[in-house]
């Protein structure tokens, strides 16, 4: 049985490896001094799912170890003398392949995690009985989950957070919501290139993330609709090029913009938005040259750049970096082709490239 003890280790394991999602923030355990079972259905009826009531937060259902689709569905078929709970789990079970359409009878729920188990199909209006209700859907590391009812999202009026992590996950065709407000797609084959209007019915959107989906390009304006975004995600992608106007954004509250662990090679033009308080995360990419047209309006801007683990070329291109200490204290972690840190460079050799456009020897850089 998980009971609470899986419960909290299930959050656990949200919280480590989810956490620059944050979704933890909105899973706080309740005191556990006031746990216990009082207005929970009868245990023998429930079984083997297990209830707790945790007080103000409500019941929470875990049906970890149930073992038949037929016997979920009796469970709730029972009626109980409260039908509205906090949360339904499930952790690490093999046995539920597809979640019905009317599986849940009339409970209700605030939020849903299904995780590390064999669920395959979540089929249309499975979930849709919670649809005043659910705020949060965890859908994490089911591999084989490969059908999803997203056209049924735009029903829960009140759904903040919606994760599918590491599944089988092709296509979301259908999703909108006017108050989803964190997305999170990583690592599932997504069809590409993704739909250039992905987000556009997503208008409360602040933290969305696709890492590790194989995207190679991004429809320049695909973030354009998202007036409230502050967070974007996209570690761990094969992207090697980012067109003019990729992340333009109405949103003045941007904050961090990720494309960390990818191959960039060349940015263009007012790829990214100059908005303050911006940080832009381009390390363990393959970008080597910096040119000052596309790269000085962002750190002028008092945008954030993260450069770690480039192999930048440190030539004339970088003078108005290594030359300007307000531009370099806009950079973080920048290094030259070899390791030297760019703060270590030397200014002198630099202050020839405006006269002369010469080469610099590499020999006078690395003299500090
Ligand atoms: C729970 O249900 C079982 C089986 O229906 C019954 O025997 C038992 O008395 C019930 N317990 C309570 C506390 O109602
Ligand atoms: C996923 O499906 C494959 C093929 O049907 C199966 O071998 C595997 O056990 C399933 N994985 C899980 C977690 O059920
Ligand atoms: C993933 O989905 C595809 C269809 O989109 C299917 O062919 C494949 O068997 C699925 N893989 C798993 C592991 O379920
Ligand atoms: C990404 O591509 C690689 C290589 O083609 C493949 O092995 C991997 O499964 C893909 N990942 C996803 C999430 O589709
Ligand atoms: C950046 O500078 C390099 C070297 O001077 C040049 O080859 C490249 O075309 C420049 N890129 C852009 C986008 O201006
Ligand atoms: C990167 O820069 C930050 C801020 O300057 C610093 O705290 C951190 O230690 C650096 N990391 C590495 C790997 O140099």
């Amino acid at each position: 049985m998980l009971g609470l003890q899986g419960f909290t280790l299930f959050v656990i394991f949200l919280a480590i490896t989810y956490s620059h999602l944050s979704p933890s923030n909105n899973l706080q355990l309740p005191n556990q001094a006031s746990v216990g079972n009082q207005g929970c259905p009868n245990s023998t009826t429930i079984s083997p799912c297990t209830c707790t009531d945790h007080g103000s937060y409500g019941l929470s259902m875990d049906c970890s170890e149930v073992q038949s689709e037929e016997r979920l569905k009796q469970i709730f078929q029972v009626q109980f003398p409260m039908n509205s709970f906090w949360t339904f789990s499930m952790v690490g079970n093999k046995d539920i392949k597809v979640l019905a359409e009317d599986i849940f009878g009339s409970a209700t729920f605030e939020m849903f995690h299904i995780t590390d188990g064999s669920l395959e199909t979540v089929e249309d209006g499975a979930l849709t009985g919670s649809k005043d209700t659910a705020k949060f859907m965890y859908f994490l590391d089911n591999k084989n989950l490969t059908k999803f009812p997203f056209q049924n999202i735009h029903e829960f009026r009140i759904l903040d957070s919606f994760y599918i992590l590491s599944s089988n996950i092709s296509s979301t065709s259908g999703l909108s919501s006017g108050s989803l407000t964190q997305l999170g797609l990583d690592y599932n084959p997504l069809e590409l290139p993704l739909p250039a209007n992905l987000l556009d019915g997503l208008p409360e959107l602040v933290r969305v993330s696709l890492a590790g989906v194989n995207l190679t390009q991004l429809t320049p304006g695909f973030i354009s609709h998202n007036y409230h975004l502050e967070e974007l995600r996209l570690e761990h992608n094969n992207i090697n090029h980012l067109a003019a106007d990729t992340f333009q954004s109405p949103s003045r509250s941007l904050r961090i913009i990720s494309v960390a662990n990818n191959h960039i090679q060349d940015v263009e033009h007012q790829a990214f938005p100059v908005v303050e308080s911006l940080t832009i995360d381009l390390q363990h990419n393959a970008l080597v040259y910096l040119n000052a047209s596309i790269w000085r309006p962002l750190t002028e801007g008092h945008v954030m750049l993260r450069l770690g683990d480039n192999p930048l070329a440190c030539d004339c291109d970088l003078a108005w970096l290594v030359l300007d200490p307000w531009n370099q204290k806009y950079t973080e972690n920048g290094t030259c082709d070899g390791g030297v840190p760019i703060s270590w460079l030397e200014p002198t050799p630099f202050e020839s490239c405006w006269d002369t456009q010469q080469p610099i020897e590499t020999t006078d850089i690395y003299l500090v």
